[in-house]
């Protein structure tokens, strides 16, 4: 169980069991749009105790998002717990995340969490660590990313290699242009095509390729020895990056990744995020490559 939900549930033992279904009512600040159908929502909890509480979560963890007479659904945490901002990133896909997206600046929703294992940062001091995001893969990386940095003596090299089809469906952009001007990290970018699908933007100057292509980059060297590669994206992507880190010599269980899985309850009791053995919403979402071939999972 993670470590805010067994504080929640011993506090209630010590008085009235607190319910860990009940959403708590949020108020969305302002929304960025990111790319295509793809939003960033900043909020805040309206109870600052709450707010307070929330603020405890871990890079990797997720919040389930309530919408008003529509339903539930998980997001991942995009934001390092050592930023002020608290904030989701959301495509919009079905009716629960059109709705989020229809919301203004002080509408209400409600939001639960945070849950699941998040990364293991703690276990992971002193070593280097690789970031590996295709499309909006970077949104449940950018939280560690920015963790790392914030904390940047506890880590050895910092890498984030990131791919999109074209320049226009980079995220995060301001952050990819902070990463590259950061001394001590190495941030490299690359696009399917060059194409400038997106009326005033840049031309296109760097990488054309997938983002595996990156790390056969001139002067791009991947440390391998006491190395985690954190990898997240669509499918094809996430099975060919597999294949370079493992023809590097990665083992499989420094390899990181998040599943996503059909939830509804979010804390282990409905077993509707079950893959084998492993509820996904506690046991996960955060799992290492060796810990996925194992459940038998075909990404
Ligand atoms: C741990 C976790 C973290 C997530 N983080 C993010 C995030 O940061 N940003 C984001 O945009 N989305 C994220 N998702 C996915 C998000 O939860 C779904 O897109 C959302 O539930 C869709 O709800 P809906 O009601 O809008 O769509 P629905 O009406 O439920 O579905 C619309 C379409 O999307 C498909 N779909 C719905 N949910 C999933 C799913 N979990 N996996 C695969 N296909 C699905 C359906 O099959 C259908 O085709 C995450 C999911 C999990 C489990
Ligand atoms: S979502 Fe209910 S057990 Fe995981």
């Amino acid at each position: 169980m993670n470590p805010a939900l067994a504080e929640r549930e011993t506090a209630g033992a010590a008085g009235v069991m607190e319910n860990v279904y009940l959403p708590k009512a949020a108020v969305l600040d302002r929304v960025v749009d990111e790319i295509h159908e793809v939003k960033t929502f900043y909020w805040h909890f309206e109870d600052a105790a709450e707010q307070a509480a929330f603020r405890r979560f871990r890079p990797g963890q997720f919040a389930q998002v309530s919408l008003f007479g529509v339903g539930e659904f998980p997001t991942s945490l995009p934001p390092s717990p050592t930023e002020e901002e608290t904030f989701f990133t959301v495509r919009q896909v079905g009716s629960c995340t059109a709705a989020l997206h229809g919301l203004k600046a002080g509408d209400k929703f409600a939001v639960r969490g945070p849950y699941g294992n998040g990364f293991p940062m703690e276990e992971y001091r002193g070593k280097n660590l690789v970031f590996v995001a295709g499309g909006i893969g970077l949104i449940p990386l950018r939280s560690a990313i920015v963790y790392a940095m914030a904390k940047r003596g506890e880590y050895g090299r910092i890498q984030i290699f990131h791919g999109a089809k074209t320049p226009s469906e980079l995220m995060y952009v301001p952050n990819l242009r902070e990463w590259e001007r950061t001394p001590g990290v190495e941030c490299h970018l690359t696009v399917d095509r060059a194409s400038r699908d997106r009326a005033g933007g840049e031309e296109w100057t760097g990488n054309v390729g997938v983002v595996g292509s990156l790390f056969k980059k001139p002067g791009v060297t991947v440390p391998v020895e006491n190395t985690i590669a954190f990898v997240c994206g669509p499918p094809i992507m996430f099975r060919f990056v597999i294949k370079d880190l493992l023809g590097m010599g990665f083992e499989e269980r420094n390899i990181v990744s998040t599943l996503e899985r059909y939830m509804k309850c979010g804390v282990g009791k409905c077993g509707h995020c079950c893959i084998g053995v492993a509820y996904v919403c506690v046991d996960g979402p955060v799992f290492t490559y060796e810990q996925i071939k194992n459940l038998g999972e075909d990404i």
